[in-house]
């Protein structure tokens, strides 16, 4: 999918000269200023009206905004976090209602759209995906915009579909629609962490392109990676976050 990457502000490495302080000020305070206004984005999916609904693959859904109140855990975590899992499911729980976490839903419709909303899909973004009885939730993706390597990026916190939604194109369905939220608001890549023991979403990730980062444990210390049971991913937009995010150059 085509989208128009916005340049984000960076220092001129002319002459491969150390840029000085008062430029690496200025670098942070703008991308700091970028974090803050993609923050501020009271929805996202409104600007993205082709990512309102989904029909396809025996499926009939429409996407929301929301917040991570509205959510019980999901249930199948705990197999590939193992041992790890009563510790995680704290972390998770405060990670899942902390005020940056962004949210978007997918929702099933109980009884399809009624002809009062099928004539209001034209009628504006606001009534694009109006549901007309309240659906129930078929998977959902958890959001924030954060500095990785002094880079803004989107990380992506959890994904998940229940498992009669699964392998439908919905997971890459919200992905496409991460990593267009995350280019229309100039962030450098999308990260997330997966388990590595999560086969199935690794071959998922890998099937939409993702990589192992350099910031990944295994990329750090080999070693180290062994002792670790996940790995984070990355897809990158522009040439810095490839640089520090893929190839693990300390200075560009
Ligand atoms: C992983 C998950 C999010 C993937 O979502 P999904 O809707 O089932 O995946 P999709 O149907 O959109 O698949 C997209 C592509 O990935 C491929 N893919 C998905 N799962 C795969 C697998 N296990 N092995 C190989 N390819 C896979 C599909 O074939 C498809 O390829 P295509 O684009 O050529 O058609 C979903 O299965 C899920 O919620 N799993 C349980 C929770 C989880 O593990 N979340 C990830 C935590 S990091």
């Amino acid at each position: 999918m085509a989208t128009a990457v916005k340049k984000r502000p960076r220092i001129s490495s002319a002459a491969g000269r150390r840029p000085s302080r008062k430029e690496v000020l200025e670098r942070k305070k703008a991308i700091d200023e970028l974090i803050r206004k993609a923050i501020a984005v009271k929805d996202h999916l409104v600007q993205f009206p082709a990512f309102h609904k989904f029909q396809g693959n025996g499926l009939s859904v429409y996407l929301e905004s929301g917040h991570g109140d509205q959510l019980t855990l999901p249930v199948n975590m705990e197999e590939p976090y193992g041992p790890e899992w009563p510790s995680e499911e704290k972390v998770k729980r405060q990670e899942m209602v902390a005020p940056e976490a962004r949210y978007i839903f997918i929702k099933q419709y109980s009884n399809g759209f009624t002809t009062e909303c099928s004539m209001n899909q034209d009628a504006g973004v606001e009534h694009m995906h109006t549901p007309c009885n309240e659906g129930h939730l078929v998977g959902f993706v958890h959001y924030r915009f954060v500095l990785e390597e002094e880079l803004p990026v989107v990380y992506v916190y959890e994904l998940q579909m229940e498992p009669s939604a699964q392998g439908k194109g919905l997971g890459k369905f919200l992905m496409q629609l991460i990593e267009q939220i995350a280019c229309k608001n100039q962030m450098g890549a999308v990260m997330l962490t997966v388990q590595k023991a999560n086969t199935q979403a690794m071959a998922f990730y890998t099937k939409l392109r993702y990589v192992i980062s350099s910031t990944s444990p295994s990329r750090v210390d080999p070693q180290i990676g062994l002792e670790k049971s996940y790995e984070i991913l990355c897809k990158t937009f522009d040439c810095e976050a490839k640089s520090k995010l893929e190839d693990g150059d300390e200075e560009l």
